[in-house]
């Protein structure tokens, strides 16, 4: 089932001296997020993705297009009843420790007494934030606060999680940190929608991700589809190749590159492959090793945003 699905959807901001200066922030984007995944929206900024997330929690009204959340039409108040939402460079009052502000938080949603008071303490916990909870957040590091931004959005139990740009100024330990977190909320069946211009972070921890430039889509799927149109491998021969060798190699791959002994080739898949070695080995020559490279979906992202700006 799908939780999120949006068929044309098209903001334009109106800006500027008597908003006469007009962007394009969303053109046209349809896509669905299917309930239990985590679903990456990755773009450069000013691609378009916090606009997105807004339009779904009707902070931003579309300019054209349709979208339901949980089954409900834009504008419905169960949206942000069932919604977490974490925004980007969110700030909570730095007075305030961690504990009192998700009490804040909590009772701005209508929590109240004990109920509230355990559910903070819970989620503290759950965000690892348990030792620090009397401790003012002007002291918490950039993951820290992002943690605590977390559980706030948790507090209403959402089946649903916005989250803008959550690793964003974190360090790397923090940021493994957030990761873990969020697949252990995926796992207890929590749908995680993921705003980031962070390749690698999205990378590591959707099931999909669509890519967004300039307001519009321009691929959406799993990692794997997305990044699986050719196959790399590094190849360290015994001596260098001449190119009369090259020449016969060339007809099977998709690309090729030498460098002395380095031999680099892009296969769609292991025919080709095999078929190039069988060539090396039948002119004697020696495989010393080989090693398959990813293409990461970095690569296919530039890739495309290249081949945006050159279309
Ligand atoms: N309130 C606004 N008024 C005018 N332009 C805006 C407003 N909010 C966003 N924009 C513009 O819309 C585009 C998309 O912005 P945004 O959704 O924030 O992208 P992202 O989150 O991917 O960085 C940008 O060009 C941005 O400058
Ligand atoms: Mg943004």
């Amino acid at each position: 089932m799908n939780i999120v699905e949006t068929s044309g959807l098209s903001k334009t901001y109106r800006s500027g001296l008597f908003k006469r200066s007009i962007v394009h922030a969303l053109t046209e984007v349809s896509l669905s997020v299917r309930k239990g995944e985590i679903f990456g929206l990755l773009g450069p900024n000013g691609a378009g993705k916090t606009t997105f997330v807004k339009i779904l929690l009707s902070i931003v009204h579309p300019t054209q297009g349709e979208a339901t959340v949980a089954g409900e039409k834009l504008g419905s108040p169960s949206i942000r009843e069932r919604s977490g939402y974490l925004p980007e460079n969110h700030r909570y009052p730095a007075f305030l420790t961690g504990l009192q502000t998700l009490i804040f938080f909590g009772s701005l949603n209508g929590m109240r007494g004990k109920a509230l008071a355990d559910r903070a303490h819970q989620l503290l916990e759950l965000v690892g934030l348990q030792d620090w909870k009397k401790v003012k957040i002007k002291r918490y590091s950039k993951g820290m606060l992002q943690r605590l931004g977390l559980a706030q959005a948790l507090l209403n139990d959402p089946d649903l999680l916005f989250l803008d740009e959550p690793t964003d100024g974190v360090d790397p330990v923090g940021r493994k940190e957030i990761r873990d977190l969020l697949t252990s909320l995926r796992n207890q069946d929590k749908t995680i929608f993921l705003n980031s211009h962070l390749l690698s972070e999205v990378e590591m921890i959707s099931d999909r991700v669509a890519i967004l430039n300039k307001g519009k889509v321009l691929k959406i799927g799993t990692i794997a589809e997305l990044t699986s149109k050719q196959i790399e491998y590094e190849l360290l021969l015994d001596r260098s190749l001449d190119d009369s060798i090259i020449e016969k190699l060339r007809p099977h791959l998709l690309s090729l590159n030498v460098e002395g002994k380095k031999l680099v080739i892009a296969v769609e898949t292991n025919v080709e492959l095999n078929t190039s070695i069988d060539i090396l080995r039948s002119k004697g020559i020696l495989i010393e090793s080989m090693a398959q490279k990813r293409t990461t979906l970095e690569d296919s992202f530039i890739d495309l945003i290249q081949r945006e700006a050159t279309s």
